[in-house]
């Protein structure tokens, strides 16, 4: 469904005199099959969200290829881009931001339709029903303004208006991690419940390790701009060969775990989390390491395997 080729992204810092830059994304490969939830997990800036946008071609790669269905996204002209769009859609962190707080709940779910024309009123009206009924909510939350709802109820609006897009790939980028443990498994259920009933592939982002074994077939490990460790799940959750996975496994949340950004080596040629490693040895602050196959469906970046 989707193949990363060798992304980066780098952001220019700044600078009067001297341009800054900052690389976000540093040589990323991924692929996600059709159907599956591939879970992206790393401590705050390590460069999910920077991922998540890059692949949906919300912001432009520095370089590398993104290919989504058989299409190279990097090449698409705006006009392409913009009828392959509903299929792809990302739910962020806070839904407050990403629903217009003018808008009843009802005409927000009903926008995606709308945008794409050719629906009577009544069969819209009939769409956002079914909408409001997938993701929970009751048939009164329509005349509602997101002021008159919940953090969890807002977060399930913003569901359903993702799904009224009729989305194959959908990018979640901590869609609950603002909420209740309560609410926050109940949303997660009901993303899971959604998925396998309407076929979606998902990248699901997050920096809590439980969340992620609950939500991902594959799971990828992302530092200092880096997949550090790629692989099935459960296997992974067992079976870790890179010291910075076994270190966030020891800590169950990457939350925990924010390193400030000078910890990260981006100097020149090193492993990125030679500075940190318990193991680190000579050749790992000289050699980038590169990514090895060690089993099936089992990759690691480090010099130590
Ligand atoms: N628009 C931007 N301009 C400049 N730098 C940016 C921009 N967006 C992100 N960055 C930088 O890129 C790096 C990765 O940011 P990103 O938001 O992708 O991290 P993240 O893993 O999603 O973090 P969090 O868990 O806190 O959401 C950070 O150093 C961040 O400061
Ligand atoms: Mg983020």
């Amino acid at each position: 469904m989707l193949e990363v080729h060798r992304i980066n992204k780098r952001f220019s810092s700044g600078g009067i005199f001297k341009k800054n830059y900052i690389t976000a994304v540093d040589d990323v490969s991924f692929s996600i099959n059709r159907g599956e939830t591939l879970g992206l997990v790393g401590e705050s800036g390590c460069g999910k969200t920077t991922v998540g946008k890059l692949v949906l071609r919300l912001i432009e790669p520095t370089s590398g290829k993104i290919i989504f269905d058989g299409v190279d996204v990097t090449k698409l002209r705006k006009k392409e881009l913009r009828k392959l769009r509903p299929r792809m859609q990302m739910i962020f962190q806070d839904p407050d931001s990403s629903l217009d707080p003018r808008m009843k709940i009802g005409d927000s779910i009903a926008e995606p339709f709308r945008l794409r024309g050719g629906l009577s009123r009544r069969v819209v009206g009939e769409r956002v029903s079914d909408l409001v009924e997938t993701v929970g909510l009751s048939p009164e939350h329509v005349n509602r303004y997101p002021y008159q709802m919940s953090g969890g109820q807002n977060q399930r609006v913003v569901l359903a208006r993702a799904l009224a897009a009729n989305p194959d790939f959908v990018v979640a980028d901590e869609p609950t991690s603002g909420l209740d443990v309560s609410v926050q498994a109940q949303l997660l259920n009901l993303m899971n419940g959604v998925k396998s009933d309407l076929a979606l592939t998902i990248m699901f982002i997050t920096h809590d390790l439980e969340v992620v074994r609950y939500m991902s077939d594959r799971v990828a490990v992302m530092y200092g701009g880096k997949i550090l460790e790629v692989g099935d799940t459960e296997y992974l959750f067992d079976h870790a060969e890179h010291p910075y996975t076994r270190e966030l496994l020891a800590q169950q949340s990457a939350e925990d775990y924010y390193v400030p950004e000078d910890d990260v080596n981006n100097g020149d040629g090193g492993c990125v989390f030679c500075s940190r490693c318990p193991f680190a040895e000579e050749v790992c602050k000289n050699k980038e390491p590169v990514m090895v196959n060690i089993g099936r469906d089992h990759q690691v970046l480090c010099h130590r395997v």
